[in-house]
């Protein structure tokens, strides 16, 4: 499970008169195997920090996040990089790839890096990739022409191609048409139904209600 615990964030900006942005105070929370936990709150309230905080890209001022027995703030870097090629998953809102790698090897490269053999990790990446309607022939093609809901739906098949015990969604669903929410929607549901722990920011409130178990608004704590 995940655990968040009197969990401070405040960025301090040393090129800007030595700035301090609070961002949130004592997070406190857990999400269980099989949880979708929505998290909601005002645009700046800090969402899409807590999940890097998380994620390990960023570091916490006070308190802690726990993975299972795996505490964030303790870890080194090496132990986090590990932590997320095995089991931590993170689907941000934007694509962000090396130029001129074809959508079919950015897709297949979270399977070969946990020792995934290259034939099973094609077979899987096409299935995804047919399921989110990226049209063939863009598999080759490096997704960084493509169009937003494209890049969008080329992160996520990254992200759900390796059944992650923990995932971390940032508005996984934001700029894609009804049909390809839906099929998110579906991913996200059998993720669920795996056992994953899951954390979501989804601005829709439609797309939320459909999958979140339960919601921690960032207000309120
Ligand atoms: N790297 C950073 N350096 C400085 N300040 C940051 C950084 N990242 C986030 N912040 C600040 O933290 C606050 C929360 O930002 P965050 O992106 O987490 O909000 P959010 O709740 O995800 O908002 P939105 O709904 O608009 O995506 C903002 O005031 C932002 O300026
Ligand atoms: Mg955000």
């Amino acid at each position: 499970m995940i655990q968040i615990k009197n969990l401070n964030k405040s960025f301090l900006l040393y090129n800007q008169n030595d700035t301090n942005i609070n961002v949130f105070k004592n997070i406190n929370f857990r999400v269980n195997k099989g949880e979708v936990v929505a998290l909601t709150g005002n645009s700046g309230t800090g969402k899409s920090t807590l999940l890097k905080l998380i994620y390990g890209s960023y570091v916490i001022s006070k308190g802690d996040v726990l993975i299972s027995d795996i505490n964030i703030r303790k870890s080194s870097p090496r132990d986090i990089l590990k932590l997320r090629k095995n089991k931590l998953g993170y689907v941000s809102q934007f694509l962000r790839v090396v130029p001129r790698v074809p959508t079919i090897d950015v897709v297949i490269e979270p399977l070969l890096e946990i020792g995934c053999e290259k034939k099973i990790a094609l077979k899987k990446a096409q299935e995804i990739l047919e399921r989110l309607n990226i049209p063939k022939n863009l598999w080759n093609l490096s997704p960084l022409t493509f169009s937003g809901g494209e890049q969008q739906r080329v992160n996520i098949a990254r992200g759900f191609i390796h059944n992650y015990p923990y995932l971390l969604l940032d508005e996984p669903t934001a700029s894609l048409d009804q049909n390809n929410k839906n099929v998110v929607l579906d991913l996200i549901e059998k993720a669920k139904l795996n056992g994953s722990a899951i954390i979501g920011i989804f601005h829709d409130e439609t797309a939320r209600n459909k999958v979140a178990t339960r919601e921690v608004n960032l207000e309120n704590l």
